[in-house]
């Protein structure tokens, strides 16, 4: 059977706001698919309905509007329900692949996946779209073991930075794989080409010229390889795909040395802490959560070193600013970052422009185990943590909050033990 005939009569719309993904995906995907590109979930509403497709591949993660939603909306259409959506993601938690199949998707394949198996998962999505897939029953399963995990659980939140930190070290990940895989199928072809050139260069040198016939073929073969080589365009290709490769580790390089500032091996070490820098280190980790739609202002004072565990001040750092991050549901969200000091003490201020806390609640959230949060968002522990960590270190942490308007942090740390 001509699976590539076959296939290449369909349409394929790639979703994902990275154009390094993109790039990647139609290289790896065009040969056997027409593909069709948007950017972001609302753009490939607009697509679905432009071009029908036959199949969607799926990034979750995507400004605007997110993968889940997207499909949501379009298993919610009428004119679009039937067409197949397989999720593309370096989310690989039980919780998000029940959100992809409840969101209505036909497959959800994690990063990193081979390139066969990807074409692979997405023909056979297409080709069972009439069938449906026992959604129940595999959400069944899945809540059960989801809910075996949670409860055994007991670092959640933790767990959930790790989450974070994993989704930003698969995506780079997943694309310098697929990149250097490829790059590894071009040179075959590469490598034959080169051969028959050598095969070449010494029947020229060989004395005995006199088999012209044999000459002319292996010069034809020759140059046939070259000429198809040129035409694929495979040495600039292969350039390109390395060029990404490089880009994904660099990425997770610098990612890896963020993290090793940040966690400082030895939990308990105290040393010498730049409070500014803390803040940016704590910022590069939640840099993901961000997207477009919250603003950083910083306005940092000049500021004496602390002494202090770096390693549990940075935690301070990172979960009043995943609290922020939450806290905020509107796509104008700003977070402000202050320090400066007084008397003897460096003044830090976290301010978000988020829902707020309400009177009652805002007597409660240090209490540990006390959260808003829906079970696997919130443990309830992190400003329990903050709180202890502050005290341990003769500070001294206040809270002001605004139903609607927004929240502030204050911490103060003495610099002169
Ligand atoms: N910046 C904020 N804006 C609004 N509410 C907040 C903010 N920070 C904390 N809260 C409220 O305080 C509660 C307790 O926060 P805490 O950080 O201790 O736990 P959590 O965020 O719910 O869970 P965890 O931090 O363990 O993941 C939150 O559930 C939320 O209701
Ligand atoms: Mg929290």
């Amino acid at each position: 059977m001509d699976i590539t005939k076959t296939q290449k009569a369909n349409k394929l719309l790639v979703v994902d706001n990275e154009l390094a993904n993109l790039q990647l995906l139609i290289t790896c995907l065009g040969e056997h698919y027409e593909i069709q590109v948007a950017h972001d979930g609302e753009e490939a509403l607009t697509e679905v309905h432009a071009s029908k497709p036959d199949i969607i591949l799926m990034d979750v993660k995507m400004p605007k509007l997110d993968g889940f939603e997207t499909c949501r909306r379009l298993k919610a259409d009428e004119q679009t329900k039937n067409i197949p959506v397989v999720f593309l993601t370096a989310l690989d938690d039980t919780e998000d692949e029940i959100k992809g199949f409840e969101a209505g998707a036909a497959d959800y394949l994690t990063k990193p996946v081979h390139y066969k198996e990807m074409l692979r998962r997405i023909d056979t999505a297409r080709q069972a779209s009439h069938i449906k897939r026992p959604v129940a029953e595999h959400t069944q399963e899945l809540k059960e073991s989801e809910a075996h995990l949670i409860q055994s659980e007991k670092m959640a939140s933790i767990g959930q930075i790790m989450a974070g930190v994993v989704h930003e070290i698969n995506t780079p990940l997943g694309y310098a794989r697929s990149s250097v895989e490829l790059t590894g199928s071009y040179f075959s072809d590469i490598a034959k080409t080169l051969e028959a050139c050598k095969k070449l260069g010494k029947q020229f040198q060989s004395k005995d010229k006199s088999d012209e016939e044999q000459l002319e073929t292996t010069l034809a073969t020759a140059m046939k390889l070259l000429n198809s080589l040129q035409e694929d365009e495979t040495v600039v290709e292969a350039q390109i795909l390395l060029e990404n490769a490089l880009s994904g580790i660099d990425r997770i390089s610098s990612l890896v040395k963020n993290l090793k500032n940040f966690s400082q091996l030895n939990r308990d070490k105290i040393a010498e802490f730049d409070v500014n820098q803390g803040l940016d280190e704590a910022l590069t980790m939640v840099d993901h959560k961000l997207c477009d739609k919250i603003q950083i202002i910083k306005h940092y004072g000049d500021v004496p070193h602390i002494i202090c565990s770096p390693a549990q001040i940075n935690q301070v750092f990172l979960h009043l600013l995943i609290n922020a991050i939450q806290a905020i549901s509107s796509d104008t969200g700003v977070i402000e970052l202050q320090t400066q000091v007084i008397d003897q003490y460096v003044y830090i201020s976290i301010t978000d422009n988020g829902d707020g806390i309400s009177k009652e609640n805002l007597a409660r959230i240090f209490e540990p185990f006390f959260t808003t949060k829906t079970s696997g968002k919130g443990t309830g522990l992190g400003l329990a943590i903050v709180h202890k960590i502050i005290k341990e270190h003769q500070g001294e942490l206040n809270v002001a909050s605004q139903i609607g308007r927004g929240t502030q942090f204050i911490i103060f740390l003495p610099f002169k033990q």
